[in-house]
């Protein structure tokens, strides 16, 4: 089984899909490193060396390289669902959760947060919680594409998300 777990900046995916990825006894793999490792290169190096197009683009090659594998749980990069038809290949090829805490929570996670992420640098929480919710309105038309949809949760339960994948078939 192939799990695709997508949501925005600060949702979770890595901290989830790892616990998931445990509890299910397979492996996980986080799309971002994946990048960096692929492109010897970090995120954010990619985005001010090369631009935004270019980091969509290996995005896109990782997702379609990550596809072929088996029974992982992929903690995919925030915009990955909303660029090409990326959502529609996670779709295909196996189960897609979105993970949706609200703006408030994420924007709280994100302040908190260590990794580098290029899009949203340099906000405070207030812009952030703006810039979040500015975001969504685009972004929600390809998250709300994913077969599983978890809201309003601060503390996600992994076996909550093992249930409802379960539930599925
Ligand atoms: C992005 C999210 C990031 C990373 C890049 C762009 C986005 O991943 O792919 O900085 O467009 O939302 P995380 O969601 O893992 O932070």
């Amino acid at each position: 089984m192939k799990i695709y777990l997508i949501g925005y900046m600060g949702c979770g995916k890595s901290t989830i899909g790892k616990k998931v990825a445990d509890l299910m006894g397979i492996s996980f793999i986080d799309m971002d490193k994946y990048i960096e490792e692929r492109n010897f290169k970090s995120v954010p190096e990619i985005f001010s060396e090369e631009g935004e197009l270019s980091f969509r683009e290996k995005e896109q090659t990782a997702l379609l390289e990550l596809s072929a594998f088996e029974d992982v749980v992929i903690g995919t990069g925030g915009g990955s669902p909303c660029f090409f038809d990326n959502i529609d290949v996670m779709n295909r090829n196996g189960v897609t959760v979105y993970i949706a805490p609200d703006s408030e929570v994420l924007a709280s996670r994100l302040i908190k947060s260590k990794t580098v992420r290029p899009l949203i640098a340099g906000k405070s929480k207030q812009e952030l919680i703006l810039f979040i919710e500015e975001a969504l309105k685009e972004r929600i038309l390809y998250y709300e594409k994913a077969q599983i949809i978890i809201r309003g949760e601060n503390n996600l339960d992994p076996q909550l998300v093992i249930d409802k994948i379960a539930q599925l078939s």
